[in-house]
């Protein structure tokens, strides 16, 4: 007889099936039911919570009790890293999708370019052999076409004679960067396309593009399920350090693709055998995830990736659902933290040949910057932190469905925006950004970013701000939402320790982009642009990021919103040879400036924390 636990996931429908033992986080990621799970299970992020609908989870541990308030437990929150089933359970995972949808919506410019795909689809009519006319197969058929990269694909070639004769010898070849990589039976050179992925630490997107027109047929976001291990790079590239970790970072990723690529295809009318070409870019460590290639050495001075350049191989390598023979392209890095992405930014945005100076900021996960110039690219990559995706933040969560996204404080009045409209079930990025700035201009945080407990406050807070004001587990904090408007029943509160988080993450920021302005020898009223790319610097009010500091003071007229640019400038090498080619030169360009050795990074650190003073 099984001994096994049966855990039902309500709200995803999915059950898993588990050895004693196991965790709560083990069960949903058996299931493939997203969690999330900051620190990779180690029980100090507090993120991972679940709600146990039946069954019983056994008494608190110590995490739990230090990250559930107590009415969080009464109702059955549990944290999923923490909790051992002995019995069969039913369990509620809130649902984030909403998360990538957003990243999915994002609006930038997208890729403007003219198709010119490294895919070129023939069709070939043959006059058929006779004694006549011996010629074998397979010359017969390149005779029609120009292959310039002569590699044979085995498949194909063992699949061929039939196929010319079912085929009456006409049929359509198709050469993905000169090399023949498949023939079918008539004229199908119409149907002819790729897909762009942007390998994100948190989300995963992908993108069905028509290689004929360059037109985008459908998109779809996933969490990225290494989240399991770890919201960062570091604690993903700390997994990896053993086989078998690596094993299943790649396994992660690449079913996170396929996921992608199942519903694209469902959704465009497109068959698997029709994606010729695939063009992914991703921070370093993603692509060396990607690609199954261990990033240890990443995480330790020097810092030095295993590759840079762009890599290509066949989709059959990654047993990626798509035409075995067809070629995934992985755009190239530029150093250990500064990835393609960050290539696919620089592309999408053209900041090489735009005027003047301008700015490329992108925060995500991590934070790169690219500051273009004087004929000059220079990049550097901050530790920033997740910070603005949630993590290390007590009410933090990504920007899903019960987000607290925007925060207005009127007079004694606290107005929030929730994304959907829905319960506030915690606070996003942006949302955190914006309580904070608001809390610095009514004087509730001081420029050196402590929350004032009632008794320190300036003349003229008003009472309305005060009440919500209480000493709690962190030291002061700041009620935003009262436990009756919650979703989990507790209040939502911004910590002192959540103002600590966010200090050293715009700090972060701030003083890469200090550092990249003395670099080029340009003082920040010399900004021409600063071009906020990602999912976090579409969502934020550029108001709020200036009153805190994250972005040098310009008008807020210089700053423009970009969306998805590393996804779009993906879209554009899949598109379009030369656009690919210029990405390539893009990465030999552009110059990396290692933040931790720059004399004076410490300094402009530390000034970096303080909040502007305000008015
Ligand atoms: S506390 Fe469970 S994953 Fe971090």
């Amino acid at each position: 007889m099984s001994n096994k636990i049966r855990i039902r996931f309500v709200s995803q429908q999915k059950i898993a099936e588990v050895q004693p033992g196991a965790t709560l986080l083990d069960a949903a990621a058996a299931a493939g039911v997203p969690v999330e799970g900051n620190c990779g299970g180690k029980g100090t992020c507090g993120k991972c919570k679940v709600r146990i609908v039946s069954g019983y989870g056994g008494e608190p541990s110590q995490a739990e009790v230090k990250h559930l308030g107590l009415k969080e437990l009464e109702a059955g929150w549990v944290l999923a890293c923490q909790c051992r089933p002995e019995k069969d359970m039913a369990v509620e995972v809130p649902v984030l999708t909403d998360a990538g949808r957003r990243k999915v919506r994002l609006q930038g410019g997208g890729p403007v370019v003219k198709p010119d795909p490294a895919v070129e689809k023939v069709y070939v009519r043959m006059e058929p052999p006779g004694l006549d006319d011996q010629g074998p197969d397979y010359e017969r058929l390149l005779g029609g076409l120009e292959v310039t990269d002569s590699r044979v694909n085995l498949e194909l070639l063992a699949s061929l004679p039939r196929l010319l004769r079912d085929a009456n010898f006409q049929v359509a070849a198709t050469l993905v960067g000169g090399r023949l990589a498949a023939v079918e039976r008539g004229d199908a050179t119409g149907r002819k396309y790729g897909l762009a992925f942007d390998l994100g630490t948190t989300t995963v997107v992908g993108w069905l593009v028509d290689l004929d027109t360059g037109d985008t047929l459908a998109a779809r976001a996933v969490t990225n399920p290494q989240n399991v291990y770890g919201a960062d790079v570091i604690s993903r590239i700390g997994h990896a350090g053993t086989h078998e970790g690596l094993r299943q970072l790649q396994q992660k990723i690449l079913a996170a693709c396929n996921e992608i690529i199942r519903c694209l295809l469902d959704e465009g009318r497109v068959a698997g055998d029709e994606i010729y070409e695939i063009v992914a870019v991703g921070n370093t460590t993603m692509s060396h995830l990607f690609l199954g290639i261990d990033p240890t050495f990443l995480a330790t001075a020097p810092y030095v990736p295993a590759f840079a350049g762009r890599m290509e191989l066949e989709a059959r390598e990654l047993g990626l659902d798509v035409m075995p023979a067809g070629r995934v392209v992985v755009l190239p890095n530029i150093a250990g933290y500064v990835g393609s992405d960050t290539v696919g930014v620089m592309l999408a945005t053209d900041i090489g040949r735009r005027p003047g100076f301008c700015l490329a900021v992108d925060i995500g996960t991590n934070g790169e910057v690219v500051l273009a110039g004087r004929g000059r690219l220079l990049t550097c990559s901050t530790a920033a932190g997740p910070a603005f995706e949630g993590a290390r933040i007590r009410h933090g969560m990504r920007a899903a469905a019960g987000a607290i996204e925007g925060v207005r404080i009127d007079g004694g009045e606290v107005g929030l925006e929730v994304i959907d409209d829905a319960t506030p079930l915690g606070i996003c990025g942006s949302g955190l950004l914006d309580a904070a700035a608001a809390m610095v201009q009514v004087g509730l945080i001081s420029p050196t970013g402590r929350l004032l407990p009632p008794e320190s406050l300036p003349e003229g807070v008003p009472p309305g701000l005060k009440e919500r004001l209480r000493r709690g587990k962190d030291g002061t904090e700041f009620v935003l939402a009262q436990d009756g408007s919650v979703a989990t029943g507790e209040d939502i509160v911004i910590t002192q320790k959540d103002i600590r988080e966010l200090q050293l993450a715009k700090a972060a920021i701030y003083a890469g982009i200090q550092v990249l302005l003395k670099e080029l020898e340009v003082t920040p009223e010399e900004i021409d642009e600063i071009l906020l790319a990602g999912a976090f610097g579409n969502y934020i009010k550029i108001d709020s990021a200036l009153a805190l500091g994250l972005l040098p003071a310009v008008a807020p007229g210089r700053i423009k919103a970009v969306g998805n640019a590393a996804g779009d400038g993906a879209r554009m090498a899949l598109i379009s040879g030369t656009a690919r080619a210029e990405a390539s030169d893009l990465a030999r360009r552009a110059g990396h400036v290692e933040l931790s050795t720059w004399p004076d990074f410490q300094d402009e650190f530390v000034n970096a924390m303080y909040f502007p003073k305000q008015g």
